[in-house]
């Protein structure tokens, strides 16, 4: 009997919780001043930084929110490499600027990741459909968390494109060991940023509500 009353004082503890903690974030939310909500709006793409690598501890809390991203029957089809050792990110940069000459004449220009000085590589599962999106709510799980840090991201497809077409670049991909059926399907540079740009426009009439 004690036991049962135990079990049903911590089901009804649980049931009270999920009923008011929605209800208390949506009052917040009203006001602005819901911190999640926040982040999400005062985040932009940053391509200017600091040139110090982002400290460890606080990439291993950013990737810590990544793979609790949601993903499909929790099969987590995502593979991780953080680079942010300089020779590296200034090797890739020079065969990327021996085939892109003229981005390097741009005075903002420090190496192809958008200047970041980590990286974060991202490969997805290419038999399992599902696993680009997994990637994807990783990668928002990742920028999203960053900023409320204060590190600044961009989102970069380019750099992994230019990776897997290059075949000195590949070297650099084979040295990442990704697993078999792995391939790199976006990159991430990350850093204490230099710059606070603007949003660019959105458009809400992508966005309708159906009756
Ligand atoms: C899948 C993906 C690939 C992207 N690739 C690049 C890229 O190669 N180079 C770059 O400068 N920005 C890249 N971006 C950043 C977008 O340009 C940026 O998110 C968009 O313009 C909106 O701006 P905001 O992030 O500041 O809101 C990419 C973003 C995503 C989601």
């Amino acid at each position: 009997m004690k036991a049962f009353k135990i079990l049903l004082s911590a089901v009804c503890a649980c049931s009270l919780f999920s009923c008011t903690a929605p209800a208390q974030q949506e009052a917040k939310a009203e006001d602005g001043k819901n911190q999640v909500i926040e982040t999400i709006m005062t985040r932009r793409s940053v391509r200017k930084y600091q040139p110090q690598a982002v400290n460890r501890d606080t990439m291993q809390i950013i990737m810590e929110c990544g793979i609790n991203a949601p993903n499909a029957i929790n099969r987590q089809a995502w593979e991780v490499r953080i680079v942010d050792n300089p020779e590296v990110i200034k090797k890739l940069t020079e065969l990327y600027v021996k085939d892109n000459p003229k981005e390097a004449e741009n005075p903002n220009f420090k190496n192809m990741f958008r200047n970041a000085p980590t990286v974060a590589f991202i490969a997805n599962d290419t038999t399992f459909a599902y696993s680009p999106v997994d990637c994807g709510l990783m990668a928002e799980n990742m920028i999203l968390s960053a900023w409320s840090m204060g590190i600044g991201s961009c989102c970069l497809g380019g750099p992994a494109r230019f990776m897997k077409a290059n075949p000195e670049a590949k070297e650099y991909l084979k040295q990442m060991g990704f697993s078999e059926n792995y391939e790199l399907l976006l990159c991430i540079g990350f850093g204490y940023p230099a710059e606070t740009p603007k949003a660019k426009p959105r458009d809400a009439a992508k966005v309708k509500f159906m009756d």
